[in-house]
């Protein structure tokens, strides 16, 4: 039974890269997927609880969420194998919430002092246990830092709920029971329910009253990304329209990421404010910002999928008309949209030190010109041990002529230091 759904999904791969409003091809369909896609009534995983497909939660969604045949960005793959990943090679997918196997990057350089420093691959980002696919508990942090969740038990159904009840219907409200769930909701093509049908909550993510443990969350985040989002930003960006809501079912970001990481950035607390308006100054200097010293820019092109905002308005309509993959709507933020977590970090793992969307490590993030890697004769021993290429894939592939020749940390991008 597990040979026949992997290749069935194997050959369905191609076919589910676009158009992910549509039912066909698809698995979820933004609520509790085919039964036997994830569980095997009478020959499950050796080992493996809830006659799960994999040795545990995480593998199970690995199975399909991983493939070893991929060249390139493919579709709703979110892990790189890791027979794919040798010295010098970054993971493959480009997906906003990021790839996994950046979690198996390992990177060692030496230091001014010339001693050598090894940046071990779990600070990338979320150390899901995943046992079939090679993914380990963080054995530095044992809790979710600023919370109690433990390490040990995160998994990819820590975040997602597998059987998702959660649906949007008409009035935009999300609940648990109600007319029934036809399509994802997290895509520009596929917001809008009629009456008498509902769509999935963005993304399958854990809404009001799944408990996990000892958290338990208290809504759904709102947004919406292009129905094309695993792919190159070499060129066009790729851009999730994050949103703010607090009524009928939801929750902002911060609240969603605060469920297991309370003291983490929270009012009160030694933290960068979150979930709170740019305010004018901030807002300009987004729009403006282009680079390192050039505040030429305006508002219409201003917006960057390394540094986004949230949109402060819940209405799923207008959150798809920014989510382009396109560079059709680059607008940046007014002074009530706001800074929140996913502004500076990603969801799951990314090619940077504590998940973070730029290399906060170093003052320079481009020197002469090109990325600081270690063929950059001009970085010193800045490039941590990853070559120029390496770097660009860790930015989804932005040519260093995006940025300044000597461009400085996308903190600047709000606050306009430099
Ligand atoms: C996308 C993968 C996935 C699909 C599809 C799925 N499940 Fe599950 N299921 C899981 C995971 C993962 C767990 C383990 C939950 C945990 O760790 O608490 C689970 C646990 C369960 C459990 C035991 C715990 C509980 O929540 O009651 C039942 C019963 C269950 N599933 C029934 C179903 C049924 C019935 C279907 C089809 C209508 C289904 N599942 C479809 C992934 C899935
Ligand atoms: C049998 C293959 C298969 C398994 C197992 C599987 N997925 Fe998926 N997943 C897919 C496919 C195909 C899509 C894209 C089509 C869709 O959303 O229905 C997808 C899409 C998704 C999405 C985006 C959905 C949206 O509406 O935005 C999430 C999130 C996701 N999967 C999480 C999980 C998690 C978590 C598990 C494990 C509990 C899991 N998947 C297990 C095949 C699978
Ligand atoms: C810490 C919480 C968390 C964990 C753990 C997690 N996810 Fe996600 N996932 C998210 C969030 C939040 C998003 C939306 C990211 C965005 O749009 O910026 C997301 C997005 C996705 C998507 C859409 C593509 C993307 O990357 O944007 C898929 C597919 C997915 N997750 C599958 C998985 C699977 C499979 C696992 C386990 C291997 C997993 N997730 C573990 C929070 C999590
Ligand atoms: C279900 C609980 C849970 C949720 C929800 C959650 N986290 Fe975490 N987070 C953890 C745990 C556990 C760790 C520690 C293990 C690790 O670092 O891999 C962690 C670690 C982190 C780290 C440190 C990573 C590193 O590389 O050292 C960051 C940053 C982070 N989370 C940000 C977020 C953001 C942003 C969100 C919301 C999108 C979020 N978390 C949602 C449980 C969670
Ligand atoms: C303005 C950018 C920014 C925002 C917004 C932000 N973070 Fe961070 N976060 C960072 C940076 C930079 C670090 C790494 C070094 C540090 O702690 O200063 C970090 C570190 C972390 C860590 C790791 C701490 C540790 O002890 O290892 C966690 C967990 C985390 N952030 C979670 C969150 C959560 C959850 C939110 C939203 C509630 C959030 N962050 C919002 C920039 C940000
Ligand atoms: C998406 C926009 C955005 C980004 C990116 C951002 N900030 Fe902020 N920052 C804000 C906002 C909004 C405020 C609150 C308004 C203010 O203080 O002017 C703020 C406030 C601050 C403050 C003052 C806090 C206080 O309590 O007075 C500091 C310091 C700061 N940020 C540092 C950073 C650093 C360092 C980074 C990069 C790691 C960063 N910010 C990235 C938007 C941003």
């Amino acid at each position: 039974m597990k040979t026949l759904k992997l290749s069935l999904f194997g050959t369905a791969a191609a076919v589910v890269a676009i158009g992910l409003g549509a039912n066909a091809y698809a698995f979820h369909s933004g609520g509790v997927a085919e039964c036997d896609g994830c569980h095997s009534m009478h020959t499950p995983a050796a080992g493996g609880s809830f006659l799960l497909q994999g040795s545990d939660q995480s593998s199970t969604c690995l199975n399909c969420h991983e493939h070893a045949g991929d060249t390139g960005p493919s579709s709703y793959h979110i892990s790189t194998a890791e027979t794919q990943l040798g010295a010098g090679v970054s993971p493959l997918q480009r997906t906003p919430g990021g790839d996994f196997a950046w979690l198996k990057k390992t990177y060692s350089y030496l230091d001014r002092s010339g001693a050598t420093v090894t940046e071990d691959g779990q600070v990338h980002g979320h150390n899901i246990v995943a046992a079939d696919q090679g993914y380990a508990a963080d054995s530095v942090n044992t809790t979710a830092p600023g919370g109690t969740f433990p390490a040990s038990q995160l998994a990819c159904n820590s975040c997602h709920d597998p059987h998702n009840p959660n649906r949007r219907g008409v009035d935009g409200n999300i609940s648990r029971t109600g007319a029934p769930i036809v399509r994802s909701g997290s895509y520009n093509n596929s917001v809008a329910p009629v009456a008498g049908q509902a769509v999935g909550a963005f993304r399958l993510l854990a809404g009001a009253g799944y408990t996990k443990g000892s958290v338990t969350f208290l809504g759904n985040p709102a947004a919406v990304t292009p129905s094309s989002y695993n792919r190159t930003e070499a060129t066009t960006q790729t851009r999730t329209a994050y949103g703010v809501s607090t009524s009928g079912g939801h929750e902002t970001w911060g609240q969603w990421c605060s469920t297991c990481h309370p003291d983490m950035h929270s009012t009160g607390n030694y933290a960068h404010p979150i979930d709170q308006g740019m305010g004018s100054s901030l807002a300009a200097n987004y729009q403006t910002y282009v680079a390192s010293g050039n505040m030429t820019g305006s508002s219409a092109t201003s917006f960057t999928s390394l540094v986004p905002f949230a949109q402060n308005t819940g209405d799923y309509a207008t959150l798809a008309l920014s989510a382009q993959n396109n560079n059709s709507v680059l607008t940046g933020p007014g002074s009530t949209d706001q800074v929140m977590c996913l502004s500076c970090h990603r969801a799951h793992a990314s090619g940077f030190a504590e998940m973070l969307r730029w290399n906060n490590e170093y003052e320079f993030l481009t020197i002469n010109g090109a990325y600081i890697g270690s063929d950059n004769s001009t970085s010193g021993n800045a490039h941590l041990g990853r070559t120029s290429a390496e770097w660009q894939s860790a930015y989804y592939d932005r040519p260093a002529t995006t940025f300044a020749t000597y461009q400085r940390v996308l903190c600047n991008k709000c606050h306009a230091k430099d």
